[in-house]
């Protein structure tokens, strides 16, 4: 079928209202409910159904690993909302949720770190306040000494953002990576583009923003030599500079790094090429439902940072679509999310708060109006009140409670998530749910509790439990789950990231010997950024980096030299070095040992610790080795 063919069944297949039909159905398994009555459709059965409509007060599915939630519920509710051609994000957080994705490929598109993914520019949408809020978010996560520690990177991050979208270029991930990373080619490129303009012709949120930036004496510009700032006369001042600025710029390069050094992500999700994930077009215009594939197993907090930029990008496209009413969205159209493991993606304002992100609270809240449905599962509320900072006011977590009409409970001991099937939504039976969810659920049995469902005339807690029901036949859809087929090496490295030195081999050592031979720091890190291999020696085995390092300790690095050599083993971990090779000439003492080692000697377990993870996947994505 042709896309718009396929499209064309849809809309006749949902030219009528989609809202009161079954989006889930589940069987009663007691004679009648804890509370309320069973559904009023037209059948003999003991049964709950949720509507779509229901479904618009949001879903929360809770219950132990293994009690049947993504069978039971997320795979039934997706293909229900699939076949009917609603749209939305799904954030997958285990390699099978993707088995759906491959059953509807006219309709899913899958974005994130495998192979299955569409390239992205993933923030070619995204305004950089909002990207700014994330990456201090997560900076926030990388260190928990001293809010202040890092919070100048962020201007220089929005900084390089503006830039680049005013000269005209895409900026994505990698790049502001590379523009904070290698200050003097971003001033190579900024320097001679702001001589040639009106200032006046700028906009004013970047001119105050610029000044803003140059009233720190060791801001970006100055640290990449700008013509356009004042530079410190002193040596001693200059040092400190450059101290203050890699102080303030590494928690959001340790956040972005991955980004431009790894293949998986920077190809798929910052292709400059590839253009903007247009959530508008993909949700209204030609409905699709993109998936997330990246699971934290495989990226660690890069899931976390791509899920979340997946997620705001949805919002702002529904936020942002004028024509709700016309498409007949929460009529005979809806939009969606479906997330597991919400406990990774759930964001609370905390008390004083602000960036510019709409928090849960508000987004659950409004989706509704827009026709949104919000399934979120975790497996307890424990988990999910973990990940929450501690500054964050109980009134928010219980108005994320108000929001979400409708708990499906499987199995769980969790203490938080029976109080909260039991308390939240249902005073009198609490103690009969809490046993009920404590006790005696098997897999696929679950307690519905919902302050109103169409169909029931009201509020509903009941036993229940997923079996074929007549009329339903996607609610059996989760049972065939392991039969859908999902490629398992798909997160392999691209083939391109086993060749050391990628696309022009020589041209990239070529550029890394020059810098070495001209002291030049940055000029190696910027050879290392496009491609050259860290690990690339000359003929008596000195390492380039190492060299290059060593020519300009004193001058470049902080004076202590322990300090720099730190430092050092941070930028050779960051740049791909191969902690079993000798960190070569020019090292003295040091210079017969692996990088691994000299984070032992050190004192640094979280690095070695790194440098030991890091060489344990080079070996598995490199068996010849
Ligand atoms: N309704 C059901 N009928 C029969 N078996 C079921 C049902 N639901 C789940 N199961 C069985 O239980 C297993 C685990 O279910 P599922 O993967 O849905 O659990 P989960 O709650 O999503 O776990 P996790 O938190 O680890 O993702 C399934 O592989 C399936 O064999
Ligand atoms: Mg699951």
């Amino acid at each position: 079928m042709t896309n718009e063919s396929h499209y064309a069944h849809h809309r006749s297949l949902c030219a009528d209202s989609l809202k009161e039909e079954v989006l889930l159905s589940f069987r009663g398994q007691t004679q009648y409910p804890i509370q309320g009555p069973w559904s009023t459709s037209k059948t003999s059965q003991a049964r709950v159904d949720i509507t779509f409509e229901d479904a618009t007060r949001n879903i929360l599915v809770t219950g132990a690993t293994g009690s049947g939630k993504t069978v039971s519920v997320m795979e039934p509710a997706l293909k229900r909302l699939i076949d009917t051609g609603c749209s939305g994000l799904v954030l997958t957080s285990k390699p099978q949720d993707l088995g759906v994705a491959i059953a509807h490929p006219e309709q899913c598109r899958v974005v994130g770190g495998s192979r299955l993914c569409t390239p992205v520019n993933l923030i070619a949408d995204l305004p950089g306040e909002i990207l700014v809020g994330i990456l201090d978010r997560f900076r926030a996560n990388t260190q928990s000494r001293d809010r202040h520690w890092g919070s100048r990177g962020l201007d220089y991050a929005l900084f390089v953002y503006e830039t680049y979208r005013l000269m005209g270029r895409e900026p994505t991930l990698a790049c502001i990576h590379n523009a904070l990373a290698s200050t003097r080619e971003f001033v190579e490129e900024f320097d001679p583009w702001f001589a040639q303009r009106d200032p006046s012709e700028l906009p004013e949120s970047y001119r105050t923003l610029l000044t803003n930036i140059q009233n720190d004496f060791f801001n970006i510009l100055a640290h990449g030599g700008s013509m356009h700032v004042q530079q410190a006369q002193h040596p001693r001042r200059r040092d400190e500079a450059m101290m203050q600025y890699t102080w303030h710029t590494g928690p959001i390069l340790t956040v972005l790094r991955p980004f431009a050094m790894e293949d998986r992500l920077r190809l798929r999700l910052c292709n400059p090429q590839a253009g903007a994930l247009d959530f508008q077009r993909l949700l209204y215009d030609e409905p699709t439902v993109v998936f997330s594939d990246i699971p934290p197993h495989e990226f660690g907090q890069n899931a976390a940072v791509v899920n979340e930029i997946l997620r705001i990008l949805m919002r702002n496209a529904v936020l942002r679509e004028t024509r709700h009413q016309e498409l007949g969205m929460g009529e005979s159209r809806f939009t969606f999310l479906v997330a597991d493991e919400f406990q990774s993606h759930v964001h609370l304002q905390a008390a004083g708060t602000g960036g510019g992100l709409l928090d849960d609270n508000t987004w659950f809240d409004r989706s509704r109006e827009y026709g949104h449905i919000n399934i979120v599962a975790t497996q307890g509320l424990s988990s999910l009140y973990a990940q929450l900072p501690p500054e964050t006011p109980s009134a928010a977590v219980e108005s994320l409670f108000q929001n979400l009409g409708t708990m499906i409970a499987f199995s769980s001991h969790d203490r938080k998530t029976l109080n909260a099937a039991g308390d939240h939504l249902y005073g009198p039976d609490a103690e009969r749910i809490r046993q009920l969810v404590a006790s005696s659920l098997a897999t696929g049995e679950a307690a519905v509790l919902s302050r109103s469902l169409s169909r029931h005339g009201g509020a509903v807690a009941a036993h229940v439990r997923n079996t074929p029901i007549f009329g339903a036949p996607h609610m059996t859809y989760g049972h065939s789950r392991h039969e859908r087929k999902v490629p398992t090496d798909r997160y392999d490295a691209p083939a391109a990231a086993r060749i050391v030195e990628p696309a022009h081999p020589k041209r990239q050592g070529q550029r890394l010997v020059e810098a070495v031979e001209a002291h030049d720091v940055a000029g190696v890190e910027a050879a290392l950024v496009v491609g050259a291999s860290p690990n690339t020696r000359a003929e008596d085995g000195e390492s380039m980096l190492m060299a290059a390092v060593d020519h300009e300790i004193h001058a470049y690095y902080h004076p202590d030299e322990e300090h720099s050599h730190k430092h050092i083993m941070e930028l050779l971990l960051a740049y791909g070095a191969d902690p079993d090779v000798p960190a070569g000439g020019g090292w003295g003492e040091f210079s017969a040992w692996t990088p691994w080692q000299v984070a032992e000697y050190f004192d640094r377990p979280d690095l070695a610790r790194r440098l030991r993870a890091h060489r344990r996947m080079e070996r598995r994505h490199a068996p010849h080795r």
